[in-house]
């Protein structure tokens, strides 16, 4: 009896050590394999849930009665911040008003909202546009990366035709408000300042009154869609009416929009957005002629060329939704990259170290995953340092910074090796044997 009972425990542990073993030996991305095997659902179906379509908008200190720590981790990160109302928080003013140029077409005292805070504040003005209630914004900026006041024209986008060439008659409400404003992307209506709650989760009056009834939640539905709620702001666009050949950006005179105008949480962006425009090849204001970004807010435009993406990794899996960890400030390391990749793994890299893979030594800074897969290639204003990190996640190769007519200082390697030249640098990779990727990828 006692010897049956021996065999069974040790096969019992047997069986342990070895489940134990195959568990630690598992690749890093098995936890992944139910989000990246996700059945994929059309881009036009809306996920938002029917017990949501008749909610209001109800702002972020409804949701903070039951949902304390989302509410404290979102109130701690940048999208809480976006706008401030100077009256209630006079702090929030990081400009030097004492040196505001003698030109300047406002005060501090006319503003009622800042915009922005890290890299550069704008100043929201009260004003009557188009006979409507609206605001404009200030003829300068403050630049937090240079400390100095410039200039700001903000009718130089793509809707230049669409809009007078002058700050007093140019209206927030159809160009900014959508993507800064809780709310006013469906509704019109400035909910709530900054990006809370329910931008991601759309409207809930009726989940707030009854939390049995269902409100959208963007990691339910699949990898690709996920994504949307963060690309309705992230990303470029166009007015989704100039889709069609015959209409111009002149023909929507002060209504042109730049953000998807009815997108809510859950609803199918697809049917809302249309994205700036770009071909392999080909530069434009916004990217370089191999997809990397020229300008701030293009992290969706990008991201979109790249496997991971297609793969079904989303913005999620590196960044934390209500605390925005994995930012410059908020940095992970490398640890955001090897919770799911493993040296010689089937998902790379395929060299079996980090030295082997990065050819720099283990605590080298050019042994960080991000130095040459997320280089610098943009600025948030024309007269800004290079600080945007490409969210293209691919590796541009010297020769192709050099075929692409990128200035040199956007290529990873040039960026720590400015006394070399590109020339050097590829025949450093070459020596390496680190070209591979470059012949299977020709355009990335
Ligand atoms: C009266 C309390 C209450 C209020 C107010 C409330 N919630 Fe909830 N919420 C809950 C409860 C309880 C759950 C868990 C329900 C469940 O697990 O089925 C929940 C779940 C959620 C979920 C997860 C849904 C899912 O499918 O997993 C989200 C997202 C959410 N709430 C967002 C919000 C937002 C945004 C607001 C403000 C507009 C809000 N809640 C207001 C009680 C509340
Ligand atoms: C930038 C977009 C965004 C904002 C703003 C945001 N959320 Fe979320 N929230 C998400 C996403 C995406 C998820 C799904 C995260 C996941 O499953 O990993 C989520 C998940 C949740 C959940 C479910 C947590 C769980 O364990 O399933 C609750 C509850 C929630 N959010 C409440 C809030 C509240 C309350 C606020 C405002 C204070 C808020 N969220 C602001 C994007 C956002
Ligand atoms: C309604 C528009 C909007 C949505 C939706 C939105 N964002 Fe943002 N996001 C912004 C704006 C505007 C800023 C700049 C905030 C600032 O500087 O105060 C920002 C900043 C950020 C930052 C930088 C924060 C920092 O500390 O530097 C990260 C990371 C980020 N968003 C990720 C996301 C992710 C991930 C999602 C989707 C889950 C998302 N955002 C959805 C508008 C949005
Ligand atoms: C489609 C959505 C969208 C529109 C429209 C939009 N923004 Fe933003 N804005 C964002 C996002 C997302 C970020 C943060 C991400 C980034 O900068 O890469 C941002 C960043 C900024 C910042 C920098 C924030 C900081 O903390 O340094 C300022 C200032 C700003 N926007 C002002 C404006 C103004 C003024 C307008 C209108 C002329 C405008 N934006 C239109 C989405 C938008
Ligand atoms: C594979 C991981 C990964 C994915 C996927 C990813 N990001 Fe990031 N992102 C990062 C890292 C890492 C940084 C911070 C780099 C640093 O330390 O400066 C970053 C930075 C940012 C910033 C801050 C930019 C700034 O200049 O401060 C924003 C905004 C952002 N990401 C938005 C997004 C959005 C939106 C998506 C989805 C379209 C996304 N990210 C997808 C890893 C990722
Ligand atoms: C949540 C998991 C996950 C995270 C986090 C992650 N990756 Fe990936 N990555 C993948 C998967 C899965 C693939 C494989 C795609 C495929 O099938 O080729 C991949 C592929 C790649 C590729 C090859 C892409 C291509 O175009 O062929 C690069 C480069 C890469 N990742 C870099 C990074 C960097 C840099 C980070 C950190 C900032 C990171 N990854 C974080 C899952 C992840
Ligand atoms: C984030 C900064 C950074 C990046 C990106 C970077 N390096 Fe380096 N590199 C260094 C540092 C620091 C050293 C000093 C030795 C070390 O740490 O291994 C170095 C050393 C070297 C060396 C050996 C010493 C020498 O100067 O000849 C070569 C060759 C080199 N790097 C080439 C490259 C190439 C090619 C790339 C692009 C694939 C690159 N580096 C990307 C920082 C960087
Ligand atoms: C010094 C620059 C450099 C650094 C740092 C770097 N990589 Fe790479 N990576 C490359 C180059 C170059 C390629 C293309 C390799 C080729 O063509 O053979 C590449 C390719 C890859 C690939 C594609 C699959 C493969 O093996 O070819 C993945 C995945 C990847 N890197 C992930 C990472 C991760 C994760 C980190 C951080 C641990 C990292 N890389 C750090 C330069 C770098």
């Amino acid at each position: 009896m006692f010897y049956f009972k021996k065999n069974l425990l040790l096969i019992g542990l047997s069986i342990f050590i070895i489940v134990t073993i195959v568990w630690y030996n598992l690749p890093k991305i098995t936890p992944y394999y139910t989000q990246l095997t996700k059945a994929r659902i059309s881009m036009n179906i809306d996920l938002q849930p029917d017990s949501q379509k008749k909610s209001r908008f109800v702002g972020s200190h409804k949701c903070k009665e039951c949902h304390k720590e989302e509410h404290h981790d979102w109130q701690n990160s940048l999208h809480s911040k976006m706008i401030q109302d100077i009256q209630k928080n006079p702090n929030a003013v990081i400009a030097d008003f004492t040196k505001l140029p003698k030109d300047a077409d406002f005060t501090l005292a006319e503003a009622i909202y800042t915009v922005g805070s890290k890299f550069k504040q704008r100043y929201m003005i009260p004003a009557t546009i188009n006979g409507k209630d609206d605001f404009r914004l200030g003829n300068y900026q403050w630049n937090q990366q240079t400390n100095k006041w410039q200039n700001f024209k903000p009718y130089k986008y793509w809707y230049k035709d669409s809009y007078p060439h002058d700050n007093k008659n140019f209206p927030t409400s159809n160009t900014c408000d959508g993507c800064h404003f809780t709310g006013y992307m469906s509704t019109g209506e400035r909910v709530e300042p900054s990006i809370s709650c329910e931008s991601c989760h759309g409207p809930g009056s009726a989940h707030s009154k009854d939390p049995e009834s269902a409100i959208f939640k963007a990691s339910l539905s699949d990898p690709i869609r996920t994504n949307e709620v963060c690309l309705q702001c992230h990303m470029r666009n166009r007015d989704k009416r100039i889709e069609t050949k015959k209409m111009t950006a002149k023909k929507i005179w002060m209504s042109a929009k730049d953000y998807p105008h009815g997108y809510e949480a859950g609803r199918p962006l697809i049917d809302y957005k249309l994205p700036a425009p770009f071909t392999f090849g080909q530069e434009t204001k916004e990217f370089w002629a191999n997809g990397a970004a020229k300008k701030n807010r293009t992290q969706g435009n990008e991201y979109v060329h790249n496997t991971m993406y297609k793969h079904g990794i989303t913005c999620i899996n590196c960044h934390d939704p209500h605390k925005l960890t994995n930012t410059a400030q908020k940095p992970q390391g490398n640890t955001a990259c090897m919770k799911c990749h493993t040296f010689g793994s089937l998902i790379g890299p395929h060299q079996n170290s980090l030295e082997e893979h990065t050819h720099h030594k283990e605590d080298s800074k050019g042994s960080q995953c991000i130095e040459c897969h997320m280089p610098k290639t943009a600025k948030h204003t024309g007269k800004s340092p290079l600080t945007v990190r490409s969210h293209l996640f691919s590796f541009t190769y010297p020769a192709q910074t050099k075929a692409y007519k990128m200035p040199p200082e956007t290529n990873a390697c040039y960026a720590c090796h400015k006394n070399k030249t590109l020339d050097t640098l590829q025949k450093n990779l070459k020596d390496w044997g680190m070209l591979e990727w470059g012949k299977l990828k020709p355009l990335l």
